[in-house]
């Protein structure tokens, strides 16, 4: 870094030398400007070739540089879109926004308001998410009751329908009471 420094400052130097010749005073000069002064040969003419080699190499490096830039920025886009192919999205979540029932039977209760519904797997005619996506999935739900003391709340599984589990305990069942009223 040094050496390249001194190198410029030297070729900064031979540059004013060029420069400061008067064209006035030798008709010639406009054709030696800028040109190495090959009569000064020795340390001076060395240098310049040696910064020019310098200059070269370096604009060199900043070719390899850009094509390695291009060849990493080609490579990150192939794995964003391979990513975002393998990787599907669903994920909903619907609201209510108005009272239901009391209703003399059992209902799918169909949540009319959308506020997501990415992958389009809640279907909002019928009130129920299909996932064509196999996986893990978690879901959850809020209701606001006035939960009474002495109220049961229960899950329920209809009839010729089934449940998986095993010591995993893939399903499970929770209530937090938040605060008494
Ligand atoms: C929603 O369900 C209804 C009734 O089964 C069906 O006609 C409709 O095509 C479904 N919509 C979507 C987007 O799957």
């Amino acid at each position: 870094m040094e050496r390249t420094f001194l190198l410029l400052a030297a070729f900064i130097f031979s540059s004013a030398q060029c420069q400061d010749t008067d064209p006035s005073r030798d008709p010639d000069a406009s054709l030696t400007v800028c040109k190495p002064d090959i009569r000064d040969s020795g340390v001076h003419s060395a240098q310049i070739l040696e910064l020019q080699g310098l200059i070269q190499e370096q604009a060199q490096l900043n070719q390899e540089q850009a094509q390695l830039n291009q060849e990493q920025a080609q490579q990150l886009k192939a794995l964003q879109e391979s990513t975002s192919a393998a990787v599907p999205r669903v994920g909903f979540t619907v609201a209510l926004r108005q009272p239901l029932g009391p209703v003399p039977i059992d209902i799918t209760v169909k949540y009319p308001v959308i506020i997501s519904n990415i992958g389009n797997g809640y279907n909002l005619t019928t009130g129920i998410f299909t996932a064509r996506v196999s996986g893990m999935y978690y879901f959850s739900y809020t209701m606001r009751n006035n939960l009474e003391a002495g109220d049961n709340v229960y899950t329920k599984l209809y009839a010729y329908r089934d449940i998986y589990d095993d010591r995993m305990s893939h399903n499970t069942f929770s209530g937090f009471l938040l605060f008494p009223l």
